[in-house]
């Protein structure tokens, strides 16, 4: 969790400890990508029961994948899909069939799209906006942006 903390921040110090708190609840399982023994990567499924499980995956009766993330100065180097085999495999050894991930559709989007059109995710439902406050240092942060939500058969 430091190590994480330390390489891959996201909006939170608090954020990687909330994480482990749901993993020891059986709600989330965190993942990593390591190069050299630094975090390099990051993604973490959510399972029914998290406070943030979503109408989507509920709608899609699937596990969901969520902050999918490598750091800038190491992509393009099959991080992002070396990482998602992991979860898949180990999703599909969990006994689950379905996984599902909501991807932006702006501009900002467009690297993830191609990352999971040839991961042979395939659009279930939307545009639709996804909204949700995630608690930053400094307080709440609101976020929203157009949402298609894709799905794979494991
Ligand atoms: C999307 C992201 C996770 C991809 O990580 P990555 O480790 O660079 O991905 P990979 O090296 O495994 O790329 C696999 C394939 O995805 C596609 N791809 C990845 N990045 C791409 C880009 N910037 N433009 C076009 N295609 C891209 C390509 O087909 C690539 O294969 P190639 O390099 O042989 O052409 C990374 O760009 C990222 O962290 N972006 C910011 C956060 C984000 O958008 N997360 C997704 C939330 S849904």
């Amino acid at each position: 969790m430091d190590a994480l903390t330390r390489s891959l921040p996201t909006w939170s110090a608090a954020e990687f400890g909330r994480r482990l708190e749901a993993q020891r609840r059986g709600t989330l399982v965190q993942f990593a990508a390591w190069d050299a023994g630094v975090p390099i990567g990051r993604a973490h499924v959510l399972f029914p029961g998290h406070e943030q499980w979503s109408i989507s995956a509920h709608r899609c009766r699937c596990v969901e994948v969520r902050d999918v993330f490598v750091a800038p100065e190491h992509r393009r180097r099959g991080a992002a899909t070396a990482m998602m085999d992991v979860v898949e495999r180990a999703v599909s050894d969990g006994g689950l069939l379905r996984i599902g991930l909501s991807v932006a559709q702006d501009e900002d989007g467009a690297a993830a799209r191609a990352l999971y059109e040839r991961l042979g995710y395939e659009f279930a439902h939307g545009p639709y906006i996804g909204g949700a406050t995630i608690p930053g240092d400094d307080g709440p942060i609101h976020f929203a942006a157009v949402l298609a939500y894709l799905t794979k058969e494991l």
